[in-house]
């Protein structure tokens, strides 16, 4: 699908973004490995969670969807999982691969986790790697990638300090930890998000936190519970851009999930000038969350702020373009984790900025952008990766003419209905 994004200056009122990703994959996970009934609401039903929810069904879940958004899972305790009649299938999703292979390490069963060319060529050893270490089974490709095998082993806690600020991999290996024996915990370089800390609190497992440590102890039992999906700050993120770079633009974002561990594109926006309100907060399903207010402004460049880098990882594609549209020079190090998500995302955005003429030099860590710009209108390619293809979109609130982005199909992964929320702010989104 290629979309045609044209020029919008007003961007006005209220959108409600999806539920969260992250918090909707570990819903149906927790959800499927408790006892008793689980009611999620406002869950994503976009095509990543809706993976997850698949393997679930699977391995023999019972989960009812009554209405939009709404899901019942009949959960089964930690060892309920039935063996899936045939490999399982994760689409473009990391997270249902990467927090999957932590559970199915824990089964008694043999499982194979498989995903589109995109998962299938991300790097898996960061997982496979400590898990094995507990005593895991998994064969992988011979560079580390999917289709991931994954066998029964008897696994012991270790006590693992990740190279890597990942929430994927800290994820991975807690939820093998629910099955070992001993007190499994993670050391982690750098603050990542911490959702499945929270949720597991929330099913009733005790989790231990202290500065940089997360450890549980295995061998328990997760209670049913009930979750209001947060709104998804990361799907929020493309119209923080979007009215902060449109030139008359008053535009509020109701009930998006706050936990600091996601706010990192707040602080660098705001400290690019950017015009944010944070009103009405209060809590969702073990969540902070808050209505988020955006008006028009004049962004300056910064050096974005290493420490920042975790808590904004996947806004890095919509911060990319509020750059171009800033004041002097913004300058992004520390983030070669962009090269390794949906896309090669560094070099993904470079291309498409510079098609756009905008002054964009790639790093091997970041980004270097001169601003001011005013984006020409063009052709670019998203990759496949839904997040460049909502950014390409959004700049057209700061753009002289068209701008025409290829393969957009991968927005439904995230954010379904992206195109129609768009257009009753005020933008141009149409299928070319
Ligand atoms: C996610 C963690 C992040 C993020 C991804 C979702 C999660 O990945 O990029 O979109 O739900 O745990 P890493 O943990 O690999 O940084």
């Amino acid at each position: 699908m290629k979309l045609k994004s044209s020029p919008a200056k007003l961007l006005a009122g209220t959108i409600k973004v999806p539920g969260d990703k992250s918090i909707s994959h570990r819903s149906i996970m927790l959800g499927s490995l408790a006892e008793g009934t689980s009611s999620i609401s406002n869950f994503l039903e976009g095509e990543d969670s809706i993976a997850t929810l698949k393997a679930f069904e699977s391995m023999g879940i019972k989960i009812n969807r009554p209405f939009a958004g709404e899901v019942e899972i009949e959960g089964v305790g930690l060892h309920g999982l039935k063996p899936p009649a045939k490999a399982i299938y994760l689409g473009n999703s990391g997270t249902a691969m990467r927090l999957l292979s932590g559970i199915m390490a824990g089964q008694k069963f043999t499982g194979t986790l498989t995903g589109d060319s995109s998962l299938s060529s991300r790097p898996m050893r960061r997982i496979t790697e400590p898990l094995s270490l507990m005593g895991a089974k998994i064969k992988t490709e011979n560079d580390g990638t999917a289709p991931l095998i994954i066998s029964k082993g008897n696994l012991t806690a270790i006590e693992y300090q990740m190279p890597v600020a990942s929430a994927q991999v800290k994820s991975a290996i807690l939820l093998a930890g629910l099955y070992a024996a001993g007190k499994t915990c993670v050391i982690e370089p750098a603050p990542s998000r911490d959702h499945t800390e929270r949720m597991l609190q929330g099913f009733g497992w005790n989790v231990e936190k202290k500065e940089s440590k997360v450890c549980i102890a295995g061998g328990g039992r997760l209670k049913a519970c009930n979750i209001e999906v947060p709104n998804d700050i990361s799907s929020a993120a493309f119209f923080m851009v979007a009215a902060s770079i449109a030139a008359n633009a008053d535009v509020t974002m109701t009930k998006v999930g706050i936990n600091q561990t996601r706010t990192g594109v707040i602080e660098i926006l705001k400290m690019m000038g950017a015009d944010i309100k944070i009103i009405n907060k209060s809590t969702s399903g073990g969540e902070p969350v808050a209505d988020i207010r955006v008006k028009s402004s004049r962004l300056h460049g910064i050096a974005i702020p290493e420490n920042l880098v975790p808590l904004a990882i996947d806004e890095f594609p919509a911060l990319f373009i509020a750059a171009a549209c800033a004041e002097g020079t913004t300058i992004l190090s520390g983030a070669e984790e962009l090269r390794v998500k949906e896309s090669d995302r560094i070099a993904a955005m470079e291309q498409g900025l510079l098609t756009l003429g905008v002054k964009a030099k790639a790093t091997m860590d970041g980004m270097i952008i001169d601003g001011p710009g005013k984006f020409q209108g063009g052709t670019v390619d998203s990759f496949d990766d839904h997040r460049i293809a909502m950014a390409f979109a959004i700049a057209a609130c700061h753009a002289q003419s068209d701008i025409l982005i290829k393969n957009c199909e991968n927005i439904n992964t995230s954010f379904p209905g992206f195109i129609e929320t768009a257009n009753a702010a005020g933008m141009k989104i149409n299928q070319a």
